[in-house]
């Protein structure tokens, strides 16, 4: 999907569907209605009152034959004192999947008088309408007409101030979306084409393609470092582990480290899940996804960082070789944990990575897992839960979890917690009973972590929908790509 600027009026722009944003509030709506009488001369339209510029209102104009244009979307949005970035990713959300249902191969959007920094318009307005034309169809036999798609998305504006800043801000654009594009793949692939050897070698193409280094640990390699999480959950599949290792940016400065939880598919092992939406489990792989999309935006975007990221890749499975509960596994950093529910297996295995990450020096490290049923259950599908031991970055988290609207919510780490975890015959227990079990298992996490600032996101109910939102599709959505790179592109 290509973005473009043109820098042009209303009446000037050529696309099979262009698109006009108006505000509610009365004046604003008189002066921007009579540009469109003046230039497109589509008073009967709006005349008959039906349209007045309503938030999620829409009104579909046909001009009179000889305009350069058919057709004219109108998308209201709402009152200007209520106008956030997030209104224009959906509203440029709506806008092109109309142009999507009409078959257009090209929509403009044409920008209003904006109410936040240009860039940050842009991005807003260029990822709502590229993000909400993703389709995992790479598995459907359609005819040709059926799968006609939109080819490009024009955003167009007369102003000087947003022209300048168009270029920096679409290429911003294109980067991340591309990038959550590549991290809903990964998850919305099924598990028979991704697996631990497969994610890997998916990490090493984009590797390649970005500019970033990555070097993949087999079964031998990960059982002589002493990661006995990772060789406990993986030991029931067929399918050998692998541990991904990504590097990026200046070695001279701390780098960030991120981790990823990388189970390829989560059956939960001999303590199996119900058949019913197990299927959902070949995106439990969800964290590494974001690991590896967020990788490709910061080397794409050079943007001047030191990156770390750990990718510890299983499939769980149940077999004559799975791991039992109460068996009791011996992790890198040499703790041990009873393993009392083997479908607490994320932990398990990041456990090692996180312990690892501590060579590194970080002057951070975020892991992203879908860790939890207890998060979807506190927090639905709206926020991811975090959890942590620094305030400081756990703060950078949430500014930039609401400025791209993958917003985060801090539960805590209260210490009373933590005797649900405790074992008569490990250091820690992997499970902590019924209640409150995103915190346990951040708890569990803890015991693993160095002397680094850290914080967890746990994205189960943020990186797998069951309903489609505006701008993504139900299935995997690739959050924290975009929640990474930003928070990433202000890191000091
Ligand atoms: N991958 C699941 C968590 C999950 C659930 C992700 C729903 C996305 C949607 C995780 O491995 C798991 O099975 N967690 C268990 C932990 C329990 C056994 C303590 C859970 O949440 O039920
Ligand atoms: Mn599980
Ligand atoms: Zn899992």
């Amino acid at each position: 999907m290509k973005l473009s600027f043109q820098k042009s009026s209303v009446d000037k722009i050529s696309a099979d569907l262009i698109t006009v944003f108006l505000h509610q509030d009365p004046t604003a709506f008189k002066q921007e209605t009579n540009t469109l009488v003046k230039v497109l001369r589509i008073s009967p339209a709006l005349e008959a009152g039906d349209f007045a510029g309503k938030k999620k209102d829409s009104a579909m104009v046909y001009l009179e034959s000889g305009a350069k244009t058919k057709r004219v979307l109108l998308v209201g949005l709402g009152e200007k004192k209520e106008v956030t970035l997030e209104r224009y990713r959906r509203a440029a959300a709506f806008a092109a999947k109309r142009a999507h249902k009409l078959k257009a191969k090209t929509v403009a959007l044409f920008l209003p008088s904006l109410l936040h920094k240009p860039h940050d318009s842009i991005v807003a307005f260029a990822e709502g309408a590229f993000l909400s034309l993703y389709q995992f169809d790479k598995y459907l036999s359609k005819d040709k007409d059926e799968n006609r798609k939109v080819e490009e998305i024009i955003l167009a504006s007369d102003d000087a101030k947003v022209s300048a800043a168009a270029k920096e801000a679409l290429r911003y654009a294109q980067v991340v979306c591309e990038a959550t594009s590549l991290a809903r793949d990964l998850a919305n692939a099924p598990a028979n084409e991704i697996y631990p050897e497969t994610l890997a070698k998916a990490a090493q193409d984009s590797a390649q393609r970005s500019g970033y280094k990555a070097t993949v640990l087999d079964e031998r390699k990960i059982k002589e470092l002493g990661m006995g999480g990772v060789i406990g959950v993986c030991q029931g599949s067929a399918r050998p582990p692998r541990f991904i290792i990504l590097e990026y940016g200046p070695a001279s400065k701390k780098p960030v480290v991120l981790v990823g939880k990388g189970v390829t598919f989560d059956t939960g092992g001999i303590s199996i899940k119900p058949s019913a939406n197990m299927a959902e489990m070949k995106m439990d792989m969800s964290g590494a996804a974001a690991v590896i999309g967020a990788f490709e935006a910061v080397a794409r975007l050079k943007l001047p960082v030191h990156l770390i990221g750990l990718i510890p890749a299983v499939e769980n499975m149940p077999s004559g070789s799975a791991v039992r509960p109460g068996d009791i596994l011996r992790h890198f950093n040499g703790k041990t944990s009873e393993v009392d529910n083997t479908d607490a297996e994320g932990r398990l295995i990041l456990a090692d990575a996180l312990a690892y990450a501590e060579k590194y020096k970080p002057a951070a490290v975020i892991d992203l897992a879908t860790l939890t049923g207890a998060v979807v259950v506190a927090l639905g599908h709206v926020a991811t839960g975090m959890m942590g031991n620094d305030e400081d970055l756990m703060k950078k988290l949430k500014a930039s979890g609401e400025q791209t609207y993958e917003r985060v919510w801090q539960l805590p780490l209260f210490e009373e917690y933590e005797k649900l975890i405790k074992s008569d015959v490990a250091d820690v227990k992997n499970v902590g009973g019924r209640w409150a079990g995103s915190i346990t298992a951040a708890l569990f996490l803890k015991k693993f972590t160095g002397t680094y600032n850290w914080a967890h996101l746990d994205i189960a109910g943020t990186a797998i929908l069951e309903e489609a939102q505006e701008y993504i599709p139900k299935g995997g959505s690739g959050v924290g790509v975009r929640l990474l790179t930003n928070f990433l592109k202000s890191w000091k």
